[in-house]
């Protein structure tokens, strides 16, 4: 592991689950615990580059000299994304964003009313903030290194190589999912145009600075 290799590049990290209200007292959220996304901001920050992490809510400390935004709701995590991305040369969604969410929450809290009946919850889809950021990067000719995260239950190499071509950036991590939640290890594999590479388990800091490596020696070599 090589020091350094990203100063002066400014890398923007989402981690975490969203939150999305039914009620001032409940939502819907995701499995995520956000030590992927931590470890790779910590990883990033290691090897000199300026790093703006954006969280949904985790119980997890800050790595040291990284900027951290809190945020909910998938949409607040747009918003801010949005607001850093122009500054940013690296994004990586680590994120667990809400496909979806209550359509209509409620401003105050939705009581029983004593017939039995369950409230029936409405819909709406989320905003896919990596495409957003990965699309508009490409709208303005930027250059910004896109890194999506894919957790999938079964096929996972093909399900994540549809993913990366699906959402046109150049790599895409790929874990199983329900066997890395809340975990200190992982077992990824890193997706590009040329194929699969997997990557042995190791603790999510020894991967995240990997992946930190591999992102810089990319960028080196003209993304
Ligand atoms: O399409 P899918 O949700 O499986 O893609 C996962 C990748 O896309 C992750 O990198 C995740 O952080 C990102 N994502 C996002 N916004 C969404 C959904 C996923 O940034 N609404």
């Amino acid at each position: 592991f090589q020091p350094q290799r990203l100063a002066g590049r400014r890398v923007l990290v989402t981690a975490g689950p969203t939150f999305e209200a039914i009620d001032p007292i409940r939502g819907v959220t995701n499995h995520s615990s956000g030590k992927m996304g931590f470890a790779v901001a910590r990883a990033a920050r290691e090897a000199g580059a300026d790093v703006v992490l954006v969280a949904g809510p985790v119980h997890l400390p800050t790595p040291r000299g990284v900027r951290r935004i809190d945020v909910q709701s998938a949409r607040q995590m747009l918003a801010a994304c949005e607001a850093e991305a122009d500054d940013a040369d690296i994004f990586v969604a680590t994120a667990a964003v809400a496909d979806w969410r209550p359509a209509a929450p409620s401003d105050h809290k939705i009581k029983k009313d004593g017939s039995g009946r369950a409230p029936v919850l409405a819909f709406t889809e989320n905003p896919d903030i990596l495409l957003a950021l990965a699309q508009g990067a490409r709208a303005r000719s930027g250059a910004l290194f896109c890194v999506g995260f894919a957790a999938e239950s079964h096929d996972l190499a093909a399900h994540a190589q549809a993913k990366r071509a699906r959402k046109g950036i150049p790599l895409l991590v790929g874990n199983i999912g329900p066997l890395t939640f809340g975990q200190d290890d992982n077992e990824m594999m890193l997706v590009d145009a040329q194929g699969v590479q997997p990557l042995p388990r190791a603790p999510k800091l020894v991967l995240a600075r990997q992946l930190i490596a591999e992102i810089a020696r990319r960028m080196g070599a003209g993304g």
